[in-house]
């Protein structure tokens, strides 16, 4: 039998400040002991592999935080230590994501050197001012910089802009896009700003600031994103993701195919299929600290693990999927939950979706339309 494929997600907790947009699990200032966090990333590598001996390694992620802040031998140890646990008998896909007031030349060559070969970047935007926005520590310069160097050292590279903040409109996000375009190379990320709570920004919101756009203008910028990436050949392959053909993402497509990745460092998550081929839900905890003590004291970082029910399952694998231009196959869909992806699916809720044209389902994949993939959370909403 084939083994199945397995990707690695490793989360560096740390970044050099808080941006205001963000709720990612990152904290600022003093970092736990270095040779301690060393010892608990190795040794929960080895507890993965406890638990997913019978997968092939496909990928290495490095995300944060800002991973581009590791030490470049921590990343090579942590890469070989991987490949010598599940064995690699093919290329794989090693991605560190990288901040850009975080590198230059000689990290970047280190870290490629260390066996990354994809980069990463939060750009997230090509204004000075909007950079000030949003509480980034990088000029438009170092920006650009970032991003030829990245383009000269890495065999691919991606990088991420946020839009649709208050102020912008179609005019401006076309020319920063148009310009983002010209220096990509076969990958980029789109996210519109979302206010989560916890964030700066959101507290700055519930005291009555305005700070993403307004009604429809979400929607249109969305929509006129769409057309200029397709007009220069790239698929919006997922709801932010935009790649020409065989520069996708291989990481995150395992997961929004919804298959198997073990999450190390604090706050990561992870799904897999254990040996006896009963998909696991693995939460660590957040704290770099606890989590680090729980790795050495316990062997794994986990706050909580569970067996997931086929319910579970299929309601993660739906949301899941459904980002995917390319939707679910229900072939696949079956194979990994055991049951129909049909079963799950209320067929008067269908009905409704598929006549007023978010949805379509084929004989082999039901997949969302643009107008579905612009409204995915109420959709989900409807008939999850
Ligand atoms: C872990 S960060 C990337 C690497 C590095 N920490 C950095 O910021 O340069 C992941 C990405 O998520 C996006 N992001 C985070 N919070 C967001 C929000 N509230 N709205 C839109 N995009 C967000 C940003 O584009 C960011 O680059
Ligand atoms: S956006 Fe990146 S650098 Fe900023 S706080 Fe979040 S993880 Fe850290």
């Amino acid at each position: 039998m084939d083994k199945r494929p397995l990707g690695v997600y490793i989360h560096w907790p740390y970044c050099i400040s808080k941006c205001p947009y963000c709720d990612f699990n990152s904290y600022v200032g003093a970092e736990a002991n270095r040779t301690k966090m060393r010892e608990a990333y190795l040794k929960a590598l080895e507890s993965a592999f406890q638990d997913t001996p019978n997968h092939t390694l496909q990928t290495i992620f490095f995300g944060g935080g800002t991973p581009s802040l590791m030490p470049p031998e921590l990343t090579r140890d942590l890469i070989e230590k991987a490949k010598s646990l599940w064995g690699q008998n093919h290329e794989i896909e090693i991605t560190l994501e990288a901040n850009p007031a975080t590198v230059d030349q000689d990290r970047f060559l280190a870290f490629e050197k260390a066996g990354i070969n994809r980069l990463s970047l939060g750009i997230q935007s090509l204004d000075e001012n909007v950079l000030k926005f949003l509480g980034r520590r990088h000029s438009k310069e170092e920006a650009l910089e970032a991003i030829t160097l990245a383009r000269g050292i890495f065999p691919r590279y991606s990088f991420d802009l946020i839009y649709a903040y208050k102020d912008q409109t179609l005019e401006s996000w076309e020319t920063m896009l148009r310009r983002g375009l010209e220096l990509a190379g076969g990958h980029i990320s789109l996210y519109q700003l979302t206010i989560e709570p916890g964030t700066a920004f959101y507290a700055r919101t519930q005291r009555g600031e305005i700070l993403n756009v307004q009604n429809d203008l979400g929607a249109e910028l969305y929509e006129m994103t769409g057309e200029i990436l397709k007009d220069e050949g790239y698929s919006g392959y997922e709801i932010s993701n935009y790649a020409k053909a065989g520069h996708e993402s291989q990481h995150n497509l395992i997961y929004w195919r919804y298959q198997d990745y073990v999450g190390i460092g604090p706050g990561a998550h992870g799904r897999y299929k254990n040996l006896e081929g009963q998909k696991m839900g693995t939460q660590s905890l957040r704290g770099p600290d606890a989590w680090i003590e729980s790795v050495l004291h316990n062997g794994h970082g986990f706050q909580s693990t569970e067996k997931l029910s086929p319910q579970n399952q299929a309601t993660e694998m739906i949301m899941m999927g459904l980002r995917l231009e390319n939707g679910i196959d229900f072939n696949h869909f079956e194979a990994e939950v055991g049951t129909k992806l049909k079963d799950f699916l209320n067929p008067k809720k269908m009905e409704v979706l598929i006549a007023e044209g978010y949805l379509s389902s084929h004989e082999d994949t039901l997949k969302l339309h643009p107008k579905g993939r612009r409204n995915l959370n109420a959709i989900l909403q409807y008939f999850l």
